[in-house]
């Protein structure tokens, strides 16, 4: 209750809307982000990405330095922003990535995608490489393996997905399954990092409990803080696949 009091008034704060308790208990929801994206849509006439917690300047220097020497077959870094929303973040590592990207930006929300894909149509969008690409995807990421082959993924962004997921009454084993399916689909150098203002107390030993299982998957969980912002401190958890002997 406490943790769903804090987020309400953050969303109150950050987004200057009333988003009431039902909205926050169904976060796992399709339907609660479609509603959230037309609503939030219809206020202005003109699109504005909207960014829960931070926008990318804030997590910049978490991301870029794992998009700097990762030599590839295929020459292209796979990366997810995986529940994207309406945030500029994929279109950001996309333009800002030093080497090639495959910026893929995932989410449950068909309106969010289409928002998404309206948008860039209407920006010419420049990256660093001629050969970047970015795109906009309808999935649910609990079904990560019908888009993505095993070890196939370098780099999966997560800016408050987990958290929503977590927070919502009948979220947690949606969660946990994204969690494995993140395992499953990262190269054993990849990383996934999760943006969240979550204690470490809590989420570390979740993530340690949930990315564990003897004899099919294990990994390495760490912690840094982002910052402090309107009196909340936000963390970057960046999980990464141990190979299993
Ligand atoms: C808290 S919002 C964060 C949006 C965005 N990452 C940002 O930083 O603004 C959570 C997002 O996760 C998406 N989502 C929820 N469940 C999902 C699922 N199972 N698969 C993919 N996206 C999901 C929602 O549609 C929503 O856009």
């Amino acid at each position: 209750a406490l943790l769903n009091v804090r987020f309400l008034t953050l969303v109150t704060y950050s987004h200057r809307c009333f988003c009431p308790a039902e909205l926050i208990e169904n976060m796992d929801k399709k339907a609660t982000w479609d509603r959230f994206y037309t609503e939030n849509s219809s206020r202005t006439s003109t699109f504005k990405n909207f960014e829960w917690f931070f926008g990318f300047d804030a997590v910049r220097d978490f991301i870029i330095p794992l998009l700097q020497s990762k030599p590839h077959p295929d020459g292209l870094l796979q990366v997810l922003d995986m529940g994207c929303g309406t945030s500029a973040l994929g279109p950001c590592i996309y333009r800002h990535s030093p080497l090639p990207v495959r910026v893929t930006c995932a989410d449950i929300s068909p309106i969010a995608v289409r928002l998404m894909q309206e948008q860039v149509q209407t920006k010419a969008l420049r990256a660093h490489s001629f050969s970047s690409q970015l795109e906009f995807v309808e999935l649910d990421c609990t079904q990560l393996h019908t888009r993505y082959g095993c070890r196939s993924v370098d780099l999966i962004v997560d800016k408050g997905t987990t958290d929503a997921l977590l927070r919502s009454k009948e979220g947690k084993r949606k969660a946990s399954l994204v969690l494995q399916q993140c395992l499953k689909v990262l190269r054993s150098s990849g990383s996934l990092l999760q943006f969240s203002d979550e204690d470490p107390d809590a989420r570390l030993l979740w993530l340690e409990t949930e990315a564990q299982e003897p004899g099919v998957m294990a990994a390495d969980v760490g912690v840094q803080e982002v910052g402090e912002l309107r009196g909340m401190t936000y963390y970057c958890y960046q999980v990464t696949p141990r190979s299993i002997v």
